[in-house]
């Protein structure tokens, strides 16, 4: 299913390709792409780029994958260019790029994200047990073509609802491996910002912005009175009433807050507040506010023009970002169902989990994290509770605290401050060393 003539032909170091495409750079890192048809009609893209370390060879280094949020947010596009691949938007080198500490692998799923595509309506994933199993035909492809990368430390990586995702494919993942389905040396999950226990999330907006002067008085009764309702929908198990009613919770959050940013809450772009429209379908409301940020302008017009004609194997009917709304419409009834049981598995299992949270995120706010990391059933939760954070400095102001961290056995919870949402976006020096920390190579 893999298209194996092209995929040699991808192989190529972006210095040669330079003189193809007019991408420019000091970089002389290798990289490889391709397609693979996960189920019939649904092709999935990934995009690897081999560690580039002065002082230690790819193959001493870990594989590290990136999954983005949305769902349908893309991790080759926004992941890639914005937070913590090779080069920026511009294309120009960043400096805390995480390729110096390991390889790095973006994905762009569920089907449909990014430049990955379905042939039909019926070919969106609508349930993470979907999400899961296609991309664990993606990874046996992967390591298969890739056998280098199967003795190298494996992690995933994500962000938002990358981090639903991940807690599930990190699991089927586990069992593949047990089974001999795939071979890889999987070391660990790190769930960033992640949609976990989207109640949690909810209903924790009202106090985070009134402690945040965000919210008056009467501001915090209309936001609580919304998480109610989202709360009676997700106990009674209607999880596409409760997704729908999370929309409508988010236009209480905007009407009381003057536009707060869901993703930063200190910063706000008069451009970029987000106004339901009278009419206007809640998927469509949502897909503006959570998918556009992700595949702003300039984005698309890089993922459209010079990228898509370096890669070279984008079908011409395909659109980088053109499915977004498809793939967030199809999850629909799934978004706003807990996965806090997984990672009960997965610690049970014993992967090492971490996860990571910025402090100035509101749409997937510490706090809500707080409260379900403190549901798990798993029995390291009383050491893990017993012990005091740590802080770090930040590394570019020593002195400076950047972040609090704290370990106990395979699970691990860093506390990222300054940061929004989008970590490495807002916090690069940091990030990059929090991922030197859990994939041990500080
Ligand atoms: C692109 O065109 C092909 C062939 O006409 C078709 O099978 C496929 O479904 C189209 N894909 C998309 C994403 O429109
Ligand atoms: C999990 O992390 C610990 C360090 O905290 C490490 O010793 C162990 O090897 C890791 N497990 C795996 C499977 O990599
Ligand atoms: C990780 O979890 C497994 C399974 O519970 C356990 O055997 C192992 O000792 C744990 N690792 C650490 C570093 O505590």
């Amino acid at each position: 299913m893999i298209r194996t003539g092209v995929s040699v032909c991808c192989l190529v170091f972006l210095l040669s390709s330079t003189l193809h495409t007019g991408l420019s750079g000091p970089l002389a890192g290798k990289e490889a792409w391709d397609y693979v048809e996960v189920r019939d009609g649904a092709h999935m893209f990934w995009w690897l780029y081999y560690a580039d370390s002065q002082s230690a060879d790819f193959r001493d280094l870990p594989l590290v994958m990136w999954l983005q949020g949305g769902p349908g947010g893309s991790g080759s596009g926004f992941g890639n260019f914005e937070e913590i691949g090779p080069l920026n938007r511009n294309l120009e080198p960043r400096k805390t790029s995480w390729v110096q500490a390991a390889s790095v692998l973006f994905v762009d799923n569920p089907v449909g994200t990014g430049f990955s595509y379905a042939d039909g309506p019926d070919k969106f994933a609508t349930n993470v047990a979907t999400v899961a199993s296609d991309m664990l035909v993606l990874l046996r492809h992967f390591f298969t073509e890739k056998k280098e990368f199967q003795s190298v430390p494996f992690y995933i990586f994500s962000e938002s609802y990358g981090g639903k995702m991940a807690a599930a494919i990190s699991l089927e993942l586990s069992k593949a491996i047990a089974q001999g389905t795939v071979k890889c040396n999987f070391a660990g999950v790190a769930l960033g910002d992640s949609w976990i226990s989207p109640l949690d999330s909810v209903i924790t907006w009202g106090p985070y912005l009134y402690t945040t002067s965000l919210l008056d008085d009467f501001g915090l009764a209309d936001v609580s009175s919304a998480a109610e309702a989202v709360k009676k929908a997700v106990e009674q198990e209607q999880f596409e009433k409760a997704t729908e009613l999370w929309s409508v919770a988010e236009t209480v959050v905007e009407q009381n807050t003057n536009g707060v940013n869901f993703y930063n809450i200190l910063t706000q772009e008069p451009d970029e507040k987000v106004v339901a429209l009278a009419g206007e379908d809640y998927i469509s409301l949502q897909t503006r506010r959570h998918i556009r940020p992700l595949h702003g302008q300039s984005l698309s017009e890089l993922m459209n023009g010079p990228i898509r004609k370096k890669l070279g194997i984008i079908p011409q009917n395909v659109t980088w970002g053109g499915q977004a709304e498809e793939v967030f419409s199809s999850m629909a009834g799934d978004f706003m169902r807990p996965v806090v049981d997984v990672v009960d598995q997965l610690l049970e299992a014993g992967v090492n989990v971490t996860v990571y949270n910025g402090q100035l995120d509101l749409i997937v706010d510490t706090m809500g994290q707080e409260l379900w990391v403190k549901k798990l059933k798993w029995e390291g939760l009383p050491g893990f509770n017993k012990l005091r954070w740590t802080p770090l400095d930040d590394p570019v102001s020593p002195g400076v605290t950047g972040a609090f961290y704290k370990t106990y056995k395979n699970f691990s919870f860093y506390w990222i401050l300054k940061a929004g949402h989008m970590i490495p976006s807002d916090q690069g020096p940091m990030a990059l060393q929090m991922l030197k920390m859990i994939i041990q190579q500080d």
